[in-house]
């Protein structure tokens, strides 16, 4: 008779609106600051990940798209490592099975790290019944890599660097669920740096880093009082103005972190001439950039046509683009063939097991 188990898992990666960046310990990855993210929906992308265990199996195994990998990473095993210790004696793991896929391309400009140790990590403390489950999660998440445990919740997400380093919902999906997210591929090669490598290289060299530090949790109350009352002016200046302090940051490592690339600039340059086009001081599009140069933009559902015809105007696929009247007080060079593709999300409301 067979002993095998399994459970399966589905998280959603998530976009930083305050940066994580620094680690106080390697080895735990506990964060040197606060950050706060929103959780992407589950049914527009997700790692699905499956864990199962029975007495017949000799080692710890890992499938990649229905592909055996060679060896698992050293972070995957450390994950694994933790299950074993923590595990009880009636429950005891021995070796584990591995299979994950993402939904989404690697090709879309998010890190699946974050979805993929969520993922993980929920569905091997269900699987092993482990204590604590809601710390227990937390911990597996954020040792596998930092940002995954602000995946376990959905919505909006607080990544605490205080205590035990627990992430929690600060905010629900459906708070406001006409939020949108449009991410904008320019370059979907892999990133120069690590996010890893990077932010060890700032934490050793760069003076700008200290400054940020002191500003992070301000920046974060702020922030939350704005999503509490869906003030959206305040929300996308705190956001883009992270985002530039996170790069500026990367800039003042020694030897410096360059993500942005000149599409990202002119991005920048786009969304604020087009938030003054009208003159009304209504912002209606931020942008963020994580460890690379496509932009997260953050808009209300009622602007999301206009602003797909001002990407279309000034990122056409062809150089015979017609030109949009509408956007003619903006002068800007138009960039053909600069986008490679768009995807279109909302805010999710987080992980589900599913068997
Ligand atoms: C710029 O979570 O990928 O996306 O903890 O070393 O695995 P590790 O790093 P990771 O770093 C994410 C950095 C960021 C900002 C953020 O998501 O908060």
């Amino acid at each position: 008779m067979s002993d095998s188990r399994s459970v399966t898992c589905q998280a959603s990666p998530n976009i930083a609106l305050i940066k994580y960046w620094g680690k106080r310990d390697e080895e735990l990855i506990l964060p040197d600051n606060d950050s706060l993210s929103i959780t992407l929906d589950l049914n527009d992308m997700h790692s699905f990940t499956t864990v199962s265990t029975s007495s017949s199996m000799t080692c710890d195994t890992f499938y990649f798209d229905g592909i055996q990998q060679t060896k698992l990473s050293g972070r995957m095993q450390k994950v694994l490592n933790e299950v074993r210790r923590r595990s009880k004696k009636d429950n005891q793991i021995k070796f584990v099975e591995i299979r994950s896929r993402n939904t989404f391309p690697a090709s879309s400009g998010l890190a699946s790290s974050a979805s993929a140790y969520a993922s993980l990590a929920i569905a091997l403390t269900n699987l092993f019944n482990l204590d604590d489950s809601q710390s227990t999660t937390a911990y597996l998440a954020r040792i596998g890599s930092g940002s995954a445990v602000r995946s376990i919740y959905g919505g909006f997400v607080r990544w605490s660097s205080e205590g035990e380093c627990l992430s929690s919902c600060v905010y629900p999906a459906e708070h406001w669920p006409e939020l949108r997210i449009i991410i904008l591929i320019f370059n979907s090669s892999k990133k120069p740096v690590s996010s890893t490598d990077a932010m060890q290289r700032t934490r050793e060299t760069s003076t700008l880093f200290q400054a940020r530090l002191s500003t992070v949790n301000k920046k974060i109350e702020k922030l939350t009082e704005a999503i509490k009352i869906k003030d959206f002016n305040t929300f996308a200046e705190i956001v883009m103005k992270d985002s530039s302090q996170f790069h500026a940051v990367c800039m003042d490592t020694y030897p410096p972190v360059i993500y942005l690339n000149e599409q990202s600039k002119h991005l920048i340059d786009l969304v604020h001439a087009y938030n003054q086009m009208d003159g009304n001081h209504q912002i209606k599009v931020a942008y963020t950039f994580d460890a690379g140069p496509n932009p997260f933009c953050f808009i209300r559902e009622e602007h999301v046509e206009e602003f797909l015809r001002l990407l279309n105007n000034f990122y056409p696929a062809e150089q015979e683009s017609k030109f949009d009247e509408r956007f003619s007080s903006i002068k800007l060079p138009i960039m053909s063939n600069a986008l490679e593709r768009i995807v279109q999300t909302k805010i999710g409301a987080g992980p589900k097991i599913v068997s």
